[in-house]
């Protein structure tokens, strides 16, 4: 794994971790389970969560343990938030909350008008501090990376400046979108798949993520 963040989209990271792969595997299988897959996700995301709160700043701290003081480190807040683009990304918050139950949580919703394909934005709502803290933004499908990048774009405005892009699947067209708009946003995904079919699917994929999580069609 992973030691140090790289500081552009360029070289996603991706987790090639013996467990990440197994889960993964499981999760594009066909006849996983509606209960299955939302459990394989949390798990996939508490992973992928690990690896992206790798760099947080940590402080000194004086405690006592029950034997004699010491000096412990904590990590020094306000500091990340996680941002869902909706809907799929919140299949990735419940991951990611048991490992930080703590942080704040905001949600983008963007759709793409059909006539100027450009991205509307019909819900935001974000944490306090926005731009001092690190921003994990989830989307467990990065396809065409359209509406992954109109979301950093978005977080941009709103003064977000340490943003990270986490996804469990992604596309070398995806990776590239992002890396032309949005140099400076690190990507951690699980696995890079060849192919998006012209119905902006993922290939091989796992299908649609949302309709999965949720157990709708
Ligand atoms: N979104 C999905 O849920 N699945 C894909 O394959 C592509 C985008």
């Amino acid at each position: 794994m992973m030691t140090q963040l790289p500081a552009f989209a360029a070289s996603p990271i991706v987790l090639d971790h013996p467990l990440i792969q197994h889960k993964l595997t499981h999760l594009r299988k066909a006849e996983t389970s509606t209960a299955g897959f939302r459990r394989l996700v949390r798990e996939l995301s508490l992973l992928m969560c690990y690896e992206a709160t790798r760099d947080l700043p940590l402080e000194k701290v004086e405690i006592t343990t029950p034997l004699e003081p010491t000096t412990g480190m904590q990590l020094a807040g306000p500091d990340v938030c996680f941002i869902s683009i909706l809907r799929a990304g919140n299949g990735l918050l419940d991951g990611m909350l048991d490992l930080v139950p703590f942080a704040p949580v905001g949600h983008i919703g963007l759709y793409r008008d059909p006539n100027t394909l450009e991205a509307v934005e019909y819900y935001l709502k974000l944490p306090t501090q926005i731009a001092s803290r690190r921003c994990v933004v989830v989307d467990p499908m990065l396809a065409t990376g359209h509406s992954a990048a109109a979301a950093l774009t978005r977080l941009k405005q709103e003064g977000a400046k340490r943003l990270l892009f986490v996804c469990l699947l992604s596309t070398p067209q995806g990776i590239a979108c992002l890396k032309e708009q949005h140099p400076d946003v690190p990507v951690i995904t699980c696995a890079i798949d060849p192919t998006l079919d012209e119905h902006g699917y993922i290939r091989p994929g796992l299908g649609d993520a949302g309709d999965r999580l949720f157990s709708t069609k």
